[in-house]
């Protein structure tokens, strides 16, 4: 049976590496996964004040993640940590308390960056933040993608082969991780 995986993409810049490389992992993803990209740019800022009555968007997000079989997280990194709108969502279905639809679902992350670092710090405070939230982590293959404006063809949206091979040896190891739950 077909899974559907929740992608999350932390930046919401109209020409974002990261944007692309869940398009490009989306196009080479095998066909048990069903893959979505859901955006997280409107979600109000998590303020407990606003559990009485909350949010549409923080209800449809969480039943969103709730309706997942799993979660992709695809990001750069500001200030060598996460991006404070990934940070947002992270917490948002993470509440009310007891209440977190985290849990359970296989993730993985991936992230992208132009420097040579590939987004290192901000890979594993993703992972920190999750594992907390008790989503079962892929460890293995990591994905740093460093120097990412180098890795497209010259439509800017296709990468080249070699990351390319890599992207899809990624996400077939995440739906055989995904298949495990
Ligand atoms: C506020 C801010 C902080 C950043 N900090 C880092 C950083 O710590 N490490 C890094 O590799 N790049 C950093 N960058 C550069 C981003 O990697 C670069 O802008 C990248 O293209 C953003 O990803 P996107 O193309 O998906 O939007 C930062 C950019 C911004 C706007």
């Amino acid at each position: 049976m077909e899974k559907k995986i929740t992608v999350l993409v932390g930046s919401l810049r109209k020409e974002s590496f990261n944007r692309k490389i869940a398009m490009e992992l989306i196009r080479l993803a095998p066909k048990s996964l069903n893959m979505e990209l859901v955006e997280i740019g409107d979600l109000p800022f998590y303020n407990e004040d606003l559990e009485e009555n909350p949010p549409k968007q923080w209800t449809d997000f969480r039943e969103t993640i709730k309706n997942s079989d799993g979660v992709l997280f695809v990001s750069p990194e500001y200030n060598r940590t996460i991006p404070a709108v990934l940070k947002n969502a992270i917490d948002v279905a993470s509440r009310p308390g007891g209440k977190s639809v985290w849990k359970g679902k296989p993730g993985s992350v991936v992230t992208a960056s132009p420097s040579g670092i590939g987004g290192f710090g901000a890979n594993h405070n993703i992972r920190q933040a999750v594992v907390f939230l008790d989503v079962p982590m892929m460890q293995q293959p990591e994905m740093y993608l460093g120097k990412v404006h180098e890795l497209f063809q010259e439509d800017g949206k296709t990468v080249i082969e070699r990351t390319e091979k890599f992207l899809k040896t990624y996400i077939d190891a995440y739906a055989n991780w995904v298949y495990k739950f």
